[in-house]
């Protein structure tokens, strides 16, 4: 497991305080054994769980997917429901900028190795920061976003282009 046991803590945190959250997604799984920790998490809760790497584990976890999830990120299982998405794979900005805003409204995205891999510049300006002090009070290098007010923007009413419509 790539984890600290302080970071453990903050997913308790988030999923206790996040109940509309119906699945948890781990973008790179490595070897497995945070899976098994986020899977337990997920059946306590009556709650999916999905994890993908494109590297097979030596021993398989529950919900895992092989899969290059830069080359095809629609394949990633998104769901129609809010979920907690962890980027944690091999280029968590580009995790953090790619699957956000694919995500169902309410969903919760948590990111890894705060301070090195992912640097405060890295967050895109659609997500808000969550549990900041908490994260930093127990020293975790986990960090927990959300989207912000308003975004994305409504979608316009169909038919609606912006402009006037034309005199007949
Ligand atoms: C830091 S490890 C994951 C650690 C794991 N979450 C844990 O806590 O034990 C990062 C993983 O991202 C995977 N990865 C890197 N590039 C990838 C890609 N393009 N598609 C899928 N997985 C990728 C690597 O194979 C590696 O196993």
């Amino acid at each position: 497991m790539a984890q600290y046991l302080c970071d453990l803590m903050v997913w308790e945190l988030v999923l206790n305080n996040n109940p509309q959250v119906t699945g948890i997604v781990e973008l790179g799984t490595y070897q497995g054994g945070f899976s098994w920790f986020l899977d337990a998490q997920a059946r306590a809760r009556g709650i999916s769980f999905d994890t993908y790497d494109i590297i097979e584990p030596d021993v398989e976890p529950p919900g895992f997917t092989k899969l290059d999830f830069y080359r095809f990120p629609d394949r990633v299982e998104l769901r129609d429901a809010p979920i907690a998405l962890f980027c944690d794979g091999g280029n968590k900005p580009r995790e953090l900028k790619t699957f956000p805003t694919r995500c169902f409204p309410g969903s919760v995205f948590l990111v890894h190795d705060w301070g090195t891999e992912t640097l405060e510049t890295d967050v895109p300006d659609f997500l808000e920061e969550l549990y900041g002090d908490f994260c930093d009070s127990i020293g975790s290098v986990t960090r927990v976003f959300k989207m912000k007010e308003g975004y994305p923007p409504e979608p316009a009413p169909p038919g609606f282009s912006g402009s006037p419509p034309e005199p007949s």
